[in-house]
């Protein structure tokens, strides 16, 4: 019996040594956005940022990413409103518009279909652009980031 007690406190005093070991390094200065206050409280709004605007368009992620946003997007205005009758963005990047020859038009990917069919509308799968093309706010990063994109 005074064995088996003995092996136990081993055994535990082993488990919260490595339990010590694998501690995750400190997060170091790392706030949330909420800052201290605790999830019952309502805190106001976060400020709103501006949307980055590169001089060039953005770097993509990798070859075939989706790429970012160059410009301010508010989806509450009809603009780039995104809504089941209109879609705000194609107004300006949908291949049949001709009098926006400034912005960039959605590829051929996005009208073709699963049998490889290139339509003339925008295909359904790609009808809510913001499910893959985001912008950039002018912002510090939570965290530092070194990341750099492939050209
Ligand atoms: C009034 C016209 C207009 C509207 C509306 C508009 N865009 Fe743009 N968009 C542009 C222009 C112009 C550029 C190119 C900017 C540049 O060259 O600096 C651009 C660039 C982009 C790019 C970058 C393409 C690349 O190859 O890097 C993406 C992605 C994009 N827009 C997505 C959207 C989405 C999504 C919406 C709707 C929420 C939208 N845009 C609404 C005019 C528009
Ligand atoms: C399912 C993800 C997805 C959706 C939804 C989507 N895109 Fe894209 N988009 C991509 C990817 C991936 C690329 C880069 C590869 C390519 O061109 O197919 C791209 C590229 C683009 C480009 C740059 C084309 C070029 O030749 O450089 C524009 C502009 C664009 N998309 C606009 C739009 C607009 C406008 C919508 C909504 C009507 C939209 N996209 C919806 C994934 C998506």
């Amino acid at each position: 019996m005074k064995k088996i007690i003995v092996m136990t406190m081993g055994g535990l005093a082993l488990t919260f040594a490595m339990l010590i070991l694998q501690a995750p390094a400190s997060a170091g200065n790392v706030v949330s956005l909420r800052g201290d206050n605790s999830l019952p409280t309502n805190i106001s709004a976060p400020k709103l940022f501006k949307a980055e605007e590169p001089e060039k368009l953005f770097s993509r992620a990798y070859k075939g990413a989706p790429p970012l946003i160059p410009h301010q997007v508010d989806y509450n205005k009809d603009k780039y409103k995104i809504t089941i009758r209109k879609n705000g963005c194609l107004d300006c990047h949908d291949k049949s518009v001709s009098d926006k020859p400034k912005s960039p038009k959605a590829d051929k990917s996005h009208y073709t279909g699963p049998n490889g069919v290139i339509g003339d509308e925008i295909f359904k799968s790609r009808y809510y652009c913001a499910q893959c093309h985001v912008p950039q706010l002018q912002t510090e990063p939570l965290v530092v980031n070194t990341f750099v994109g492939s050209k």
